[in-house]
């Protein structure tokens, strides 16, 4: 059910030159109780009016998504935060201090200032100040606080550009700013700092090794995978999360024993099949009858066209896909993390194989 439709406007403008006519008409539709799709330098966003609870019920009606899963509030700048949170621990100011604005989003106590359904009736509340120099003169001219979860429809693979966006909620927002493709091209990290320990609870943006040289001992552990699921899972942790219409299988091991077990189970997986491969990769399968996406040269190049190659693959109508996922370090981690969950658990450790199911 989507009761909020509108025209979907999109404005164009370039990440170094925002349009300052643009952003002012953007900010008084968010002001007004409307929707504004937006870039950050993680994935684009779908804003509305952090403080007004309509105005963020349409959020959850536009993207079809479960009014139990909270969504972030974004600031643009740290005079902001006293409004989301009245206890800020001390430990988020030196996290602020070191990662904002960036890809890291805080989870704090909540204000009484934040409406319920923003949070999904915690009273945690999660903030992020983005460094996309869009997202910050939206939040600046809407003059408010902005919640925004991923501008995708909910189970969609997050969107990278605007026209992810536009595929989507076409017809179920506002405006779409259209600032080219994001940077990063995952969501940010996510750290709960409300638990006794604090603990990722995504892995994103900000890797969780630059986390460690301010919580030696922080940790991200994937409990939608059965090794780990003793507790319930957090919020937005739910397995199927990124899943493509395909299914996806992800090969974890050492890469030429990886590529050889994918080619070995190409012949057996329900065709058409398609493959997100690495650029160097790529070679070594130009042989088969595979549908190839390429993702880039290195882990950021991958990060940053995941979600789009993944969308792609399924636009070729493909019915299985084979991921090498990369080394779970650094951004890797969350790149890991967004395969794993993609794959509802499909991941098979080589050379450990003999279909492992995780
Ligand atoms: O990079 C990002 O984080 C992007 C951009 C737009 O900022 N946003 C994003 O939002 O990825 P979303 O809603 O797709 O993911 C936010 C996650 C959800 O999984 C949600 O469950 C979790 O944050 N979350 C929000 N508030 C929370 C809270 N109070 N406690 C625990 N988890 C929370
Ligand atoms: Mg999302």
């Amino acid at each position: 059910m989507n009761p909020y439709t509108a025209q979907t406007h999109i404005l164009r403008m370039r990440p170094e030159a925002p349009m300052p006519e643009l952003l002012a008409l953007a900010g008084a539709v968010v002001r007004a109780g409307g929707l504004v799709a937006f870039p950050t330098e993680t994935v684009y966003g779908l804003g509305a009016n952090a403080l007004d609870e309509t105005a963020v019920s349409h959020i959850f009606s536009a993207k079809e998504r479960p009014a139990n899963d909270p969504v972030i509030v974004h600031i643009a700048d740290m005079g902001q935060l006293p409004l989301i949170s009245d206890a800020i621990p001390p430990i988020a100011h030196e996290l602020a201090a070191r990662f904002w604005p960036g890809p890291l989003t805080l989870i704090v106590p909540k204000s009484p200032a934040i409406p319920l359904n923003v949070t999904a009736g915690r009273d945690t509340v999660a903030v992020r100040w983005p460094s996309h120099t869009v997202a910050r003169a939206l939040i600046e001219a809407a003059g408010v606080p902005i919640a925004a979860p991923s501008a995708n429809r909910f189970s969609r693979p997050s969107p990278t550009s605007a026209a992810h966006v536009a595929e989507d909620l076409d017809g179920r927002v506002d405006i779409i700013l259209d600032a080219g493709p994001v940077t990063i091209g995952l969501e940010s990290t996510i750290l709960d700092l409300t638990a006794p320990q604090p603990r990722v609870l995504r892995p994103g943006g900000v890797p969780v090794e630059a986390l460690r040289d301010l919580l030696p001992d922080v940790q991200f552990t994937p409990l939608y995978l059965a090794e780990s699921a003793a507790s319930a899972p957090a919020p937005g942790t739910l397995l199927k999360h990124y899943a493509p219409r395909a299914t996806v299988w992800v090969y974890e091991g050492p890469p030429d024993a990886v590529c050889q077990a994918i080619r070995a189970a190409l012949p057996n997986a329900p065709a058409p099949v398609g493959l997100l491969l690495l650029d160097a990769d790529v070679g070594r399968f130009e042989d088969t009858t595979a549908e190839i996406v390429a993702l880039g040269r290195n882990i950021d190049e991958m990060a940053r066209a995941l979600f789009g190659g993944l969308r792609e693959l399924d636009a070729r109508g493909v019915r299985t896909i084979f991921v090498p996922a990369p080394e779970r370090a650094g951004l890797g981690l969350a790149v890991w993390d967004r395969l794993a969950r993609a794959a509802e658990g499909r991941v098979v450790r080589v050379p450990l194989m003999a279909a492992t199911r995780d």
